[in-house]
């Protein structure tokens, strides 16, 4: 819902300016909008000029941690070395990894391995090898400012098949990139995602899709794969949100480990690929936050 503020108290978005000279005609815009059946987002994810700033903060560690691994991570690599490095340059920065222990997940860092989609354990006693690809997710709490974000690896000499599956995962990221624009929908994004991996004969996770971001570590819009353009949420400037499909080389379905409750696997142990990025909605497109 959108609170009612009188038009010369001072804008919610914290500039200081009256309301009626700030955010007026922005929120006139939503509510026409929503009497048109739009599903709108409502002031508590939309962040202000200051907000983003604090965030951006926080994304250039998130950066910094995966930069990092991408200069470490290399076949041999024990994974519980992975959740070291990331400890290290976390806490180096003055940040927290948002991980750890969120909703009791017990490590700093999410390690998923060919089959393994998601949340997968940076294991002790389990090494990378040739061959293999691996998706390291990686949050980070600065400040009390959330950003979540996550690449591939390809270890070795990694068959084309599989490279064939990480690149056009990335590249589906773009293609939904394209479609973050203000005053356009969630669903163009969903739709766009969905498309280029389905064109390219991959399947999508239904169960587990990306998140709003930035305040709290999962807000508001759920943005899944599955939707149509010109539906779900509108997306208008200031949002920010993570696009981050898990895209599977065999079927869409997945199971998780009963005995974790976190490690999440294909159902038919075809490989899975995922990139995250996180991206903010501005005036004239979007900008991206943190890969
Ligand atoms: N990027 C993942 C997400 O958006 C990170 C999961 S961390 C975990 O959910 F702690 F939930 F495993
Ligand atoms: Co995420």
């Amino acid at each position: 819902m959108l609170p009612k503020i009188g038009r010369n108290d001072p804008c919610w978005c914290g500039s200081g300016k009256k309301y009626k000279t700030c955010h007026e005609p922005f929120d006139a815009k939503i509510k026409k909008y929503k009497m048109m059946g739009a599903h709108v987002p409502d002031h508590s994810i939309i962040k202000t000029p200051e907000q983003i700033e604090m965030i951006k903060k926080s994304c250039k560690v998130n950066v910094q941690v995966l930069d990092t691994l991408d200069k470490e991570v290399c076949e041999g690599m024990e994974l519980s070395k992975i959740d070291d490095i990331v400890n290290e340059v976390t806490y180096a920065a003055g940040a927290i990894p948002a991980p750890l222990n969120y909703e009791g997940y017990p490590y700093s860092v999410c390690t998923s391995v060919n089959d393994q989609v998601c949340h997968g354990y940076p294991h002790k006693g389990v090494y990378l090898k040739n061959g293999d690809i691996v998706n390291c997710d990686c949050s980070t709490i600065l400040n009390g400012y959330f950003s979540d974000s996550s690449r591939m690896y390809c270890i070795g000499d990694v068959g084309e098949e599989k490279k064939r599956l990480v690149d056009t995962t990335k590249e589906a990221i773009y293609a939904g990139l394209e479609k973050v624009q203000p005053w356009g929908f969630l669903g163009d994004v969903s739709q766009a995602v969905h498309d280029y991996c389905y064109d390219r004969g991959y399947t999508v996770v239904r169960e587990i899709g990306g998140h709003g971001v930035g305040l709290e570590f999962h807000e508001d819009p759920w943005c899944g794969y599955f939707s149509k353009a010109g539906t779900d949420m509108l997306l208008v400037p200031g949002m920010m949100f993570t696009i981050e499909p898990m895209v599977n080389m065999g079927k869409e379905k997945i199971f998780t480990n009963k005995e974790n409750g976190w490690e999440v696997y294909t159902a038919d142990h075809m490989p899975s690929a995922q990139w995250e990025i996180m991206v903010l909605v501005t005036e004239d497109g979007h900008e991206v936050l943190s890969w």
